[in-house]
């Protein structure tokens, strides 16, 4: 049996009666841009987080962008952050200015250890940035705690883990504010690009949606009162969010009994599972685990037709374009290491048992456990 590592081709096979009518709504009334469907998507989002405001953007990366830049972030300060990440969460920080600082990760959440916050924070240190990894939501009670004693934002980047809670409050609404990305294998994902920020901060969504919008002011749309950018949610995205929404949370569960069950029949395999709380803290973006001989073992189960994902090959410390930073190998020991051992394996709303059973199988054959 095959499985590809997502398969995204089925996924949208029900919906399809009401995305025609969504698509035809926003086709008839020609407002592909600054249209209804995405204020509609804005407000219907901003209730599921229980946020004052969502500002659309057209992807994670400029969620994340703008909300620096909103928070008065750039040149001369400093955003801390984790080395294991997707790429965009550092070079936003780079691109608005300011110098992304790291701290190694945990073992067992992938995510920035708390422990080290204090060894790195400075008088310059502005905010606080953390990823919540594959879908597992960070420590939001310690890293809360320690910014508001050390007078620091926190910036959430909420890419992987829509949906996702922590002590039953949505991740992405615990700090000054949080980036999702609608990219389409995220858990809320779209028909292409997109994005959004949530945030209770009244001047945060202000200049977020001046931002994205040419610095148009908000007080005269005939006015630029600061220079901004191109990136709107276009309204087809839109029109197809406000339909998944929904069934985010359902979709969500899915994944994470998926999850639960590749780690029972991985159990006698010389692999680390992820710890998969039923708590909601963890939404299974990604299944990821850690193993010896990863590559051997892509390459293994590549021969049996199963697609895999490495997340990431290579820490960002380490990265060329961010050797200027200064660091070297054997700074972050977790993240290096990790780099060398995370293997993603398929599991998406809708898999099969069957499929999940042939990847796990192959997983033990490779070991040669029962
Ligand atoms: C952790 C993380 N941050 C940011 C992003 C950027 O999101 P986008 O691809 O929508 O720009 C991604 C998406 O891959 C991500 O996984």
């Amino acid at each position: 049996m095959q499985v590809p590592f997502i398969d995204l081709s089925d996924t949208h096979e029900d919906l399809w009666p009401q995305i025609e009518v969504a698509f035809k709504e926003v086709f008839h009334r020609g407002a592909f841009i600054n249209g209804p469907a995405t204020a509609q998507l804005e407000e219907e989002f901003r209730r599921y987080l229980g946020v004052k405001h969502v500002v659309g953007v057209n992807s994670g990366t400029d969620a994340l962008l703008l909300a620096i830049k909103s928070c008065g972030i750039g040149q001369g300060d400093e955003v801390i952050t984790s080395p294991f990440t997707f790429i965009a969460t550092v070079d936003t920080i780079i691109r608005a200015g300011a110098r992304p600082v790291f701290v190694d990760i945990e073992r067992h959440t992938f995510n920035l250890n708390t422990d080290q916050l204090e060894a790195v924070t400075t008088p310059n240190t502005k905010a606080i940035l953390p990823v919540h990894m594959f879908g597992r939501v960070a420590e939001m009670d310690k890293l809360t705690a320690y910014a508001h004693q050390r007078r620091v934002l926190i910036i959430e980047d909420v890419a992987q883990a829509c949906g996702a809670t922590f002590a039953g409050k949505r991740a992405g609404t615990f700090g000054n504010a949080g980036c999702f990305s609608f990219y389409p294998t995220k858990t809320l994902g779209g028909s292409g690009d997109g994005g959004a920020i949530a945030t209770d901060n009244d001047e945060i969504a202000d200049r977020c949606r001046r931002f994205r919008d040419h610095g148009k002011s908000s007080a005269n749309p005939i006015l630029h009162d600061m220079i901004g950018f191109n990136t709107r949610l276009d309204s087809l995205h839109a029109a197809l969010l406000r339909l998944k929404l929904p069934d985010l949370d359902e979709s969500n569960q899915d994944r994470v009994a998926n999850g639960l069950l590749y780690n029972q029949l991985l159990a006698n395999a010389p692999v680390v599972c992820p710890v998969i709380p039923e708590d909601g803290s963890h939404v299974v973006n990604y299944y990821t685990i850690l193993c010896d001989s990863r590559d051997q073992l892509q390459a293994h189960l590549q021969d049996q037709g199963i697609g895999t994902s490495v997340y990431y090959p290579v820490p960002h410390h380490l990265q060329p374009s961010h050797l200027y930073l200064g660091y070297r190998a054997g700074n972050f020991p977790v993240a290096e290491e990790i780099c060398q051992q995370a293997l993603s394996l398929p599991c998406y709303p809708g898999m099969t048992k069957r499929a999940i059973e042939t990847v796990a199988g192959a997983v033990c054959a490779f070991y040669g456990v029962g």
